[in-house]
């Protein structure tokens, strides 16, 4: 089985087969594109004819490298006409039944060497290769929209598939210029498995009603640095796609509650509020172009003649940020083992409310005001009162913490800040797949910053923000919620617990 890949044969002339198509021949390797449907196939070619021309006028390619690139792409009228072929991919309607009697079919025609690959995003490449007489031959080989520009391919290793193949697929992935990610076929594979927590916990802290949809979105891109909010993602997609991913995983997992999802996605796809594509979603659409929501804010900074606070903090490097920032604001710190009955009490707390910090430290929650310093201090601020915090104190904390060039955001009682909530089920998640060894390491943490371009693969984005304080938020979250959702996964405690990196491996 360990010859070169040099013909392709791909089977599916939709946005995916296109895709895959164009990325083959810009690197010089012959395609035969069949479609069952009669015309496709050369739609597809004159849409990659277009795609070339657009590339030729902004100087991308050159008229040459335009001419050779579509004479490596051939169409064929009939499947069997693939027989020649190294390598099959297979891009067609997402069905089980219609994939498992196309690799049957394929068998017959093509000789034992050749290698079947699948593009599914969600079935069992297992399952399609089990009415396969060779199903060690058969692989998953998962490109994203659109192909030519994400660039990341995952490669699926079935319960059966040879590992040889695996290395040739990855090989001819790089010659394509995409980076092969390794993975065990299970649900979701990488990135639509790791992209669970984004969405999911963002919906729950919404309907905890911790924030309106805009600030969950607002606070999450400006403290963490996500391109697009969670909503605005959802809205893009479209609930008719992404509620049924949420339900397939968390079926397919056996209702783990990691990957739980919300009866508000359930509720708005019945009433066809799906996002962009139907005008309305978590934003309304004018012309594509999203309505911005009004909102008057709740509180109004002022200083209120507050001029000491009694800070807590549990980290020592939240200490030295605030007290250094409080003192270029003139605020004094009362260093005194307990607080005044007039003091603010700001506490940098993670994985609680403000009422069980209060209540922790044995201070008066009238007074206190909590800090997320997990996020990006410079970019952004959330603060969080308590259920009965005195409105002068919390708008006394709105004008220490707000200022010019960030912005600052008040959120009501919620066990952990939201980019605490989020971050922390995006690193644990991560943890629990490298526990699974579903893939390595490296590969999770490069398969969804190119996947999902988050701004760091979910691992190192642990030990960046210091793995011990995600342990402590889910621990903490764990407790007082009793929610097995956040309970911590056994490779993040052990590597926390032996202050080893969260990438460490034997
Ligand atoms: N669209 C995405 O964003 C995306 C991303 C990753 C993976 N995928 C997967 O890629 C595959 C294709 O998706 P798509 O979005 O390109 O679909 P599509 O509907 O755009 O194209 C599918 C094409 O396959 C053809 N086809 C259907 N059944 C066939 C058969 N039995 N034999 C030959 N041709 C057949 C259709 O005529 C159509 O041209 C699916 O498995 C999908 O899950 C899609």
């Amino acid at each position: 089985m360990n010859k070169d890949i040099k013909n392709i044969g791909i089977i599916g002339a939709g946005i995916m087969g296109t895709g895959i198509v164009q990325i083959a021949i810009q690197s010089q390797h012959h395609v035969y594109l069949y479609d069952a449907q009669q015309g496709a196939a050369q739609k597809a070619q004159s849409k990659l004819q277009d795609t070339f021309n657009t590339l030729l006028q902004k100087n991308k390619i050159s008229q040459a490298q335009l001419e050779e690139a579509l004479a490596y792409l051939h169409i064929v009228e009939n499947i069997e006409q693939l027989q020649q072929c190294d390598l099959i991919i297979e891009a067609i309607v997402e069905k089980l039944v219609v994939k498992q009697a196309l690799m049957k079919q394929l068998e017959a025609i093509v000789d034992p060497q050749t290698i079947m690959a699948s593009n599914t995003s969600s079935l069992s490449i297992t399952a399609i290769a089990s009415e396969c007489q060779y199903p060690e031959r058969v692989a998953g080989y998962h490109f994203f929209n659109p192909v030519p520009l994400m660039k990341v391919v995952e490669v699926i290793q079935g319960l059966h598939t040879q590992p040889e193949i695996l290395e040739q697929l990855a090989d001819l992935a790089q010659k394509m210029g995409h980076r092969p990610v390794h993975t065990k076929d299970t649900p979701g594979f990488i990135i639509n498995h790791a992209g669970r927590a984004y969405g999911t916990e963002a919906l729950k802290i919404l309907s905890e009603n911790t924030a309106s949809i805009s600030e969950i979105d607002e606070i999450l891109k400006t403290s963490l640095g996500f391109k697009m909010g969670p909503f605005e993602l959802l809205d893009l997609t479209g609930l008719d796609i992404s509620h049924p991913v949420m339900e397939s995983i968390y079926t397919q997992y056996y209702q783990e509650p990691r990957y739980r999802p919300n009866v508000l996605t359930q509720q708005m796809l019945t009433g066809k509020k799906l996002g962009r594509k139907t005008g309305q979603g978590f934003y309304r659409y004018l012309n594509q172009k999203k309505q911005e929501i009004a909102s008057t804010p709740r509180y109004v900074a002022n200083r209120n003649g507050i001029k000491k606070v009694w800070l807590h903090t549990e980290f020592k490097d939240d200490f030295e940020r605030l007290s250094q920032y409080l003192s270029q604001q003139y605020i004094l710190i009362n260093h005194e083992a307990k607080p005044t009955a007039n003091d603010l009490i700001i506490i940098a707390s993670y994985g609680e409310d403000a009422t069980h910090s209060a209540l922790r430290l044995g201070v008066n929650p009238e007074q206190v005001v909590c800090i997320d310093m997990l996020g990006n201090f410079e970019q952004s601020r959330t603060l969080m009162p308590s259920l009965v915090t005195r409105q002068k104190l919390i708008e006394a904390a709105l004008h220490i913490f707000t200022q010019a060039e960030c912005k600052t955001f008040v959120i009501e009682e919620s066990l952990g800040f939201i980019t605490q909530r989020v971050l922390a089920m995006i690193v644990n998640l991560a943890c629990d797949m490298a526990q699974q060894q579903i893939a390595s390491v490296d590969d999770i943490n490069e398969a969804v910053k190119l996947g999902l371009g988050y701004p760091h693969g979910p691992i190192e984005w642990g030990d960046l923000v210091g793995r011990e304080k995600i342990l402590h938020i889910l621990e903490r979250i764990s407790t007082i919620s009793n929610d097995p959702r956040y309970r911590p996964s056994p490779w993040l405690q052990r590597r926390c617990k032996l202050n080893l990196s969260l990438m460490y491996h034997a």
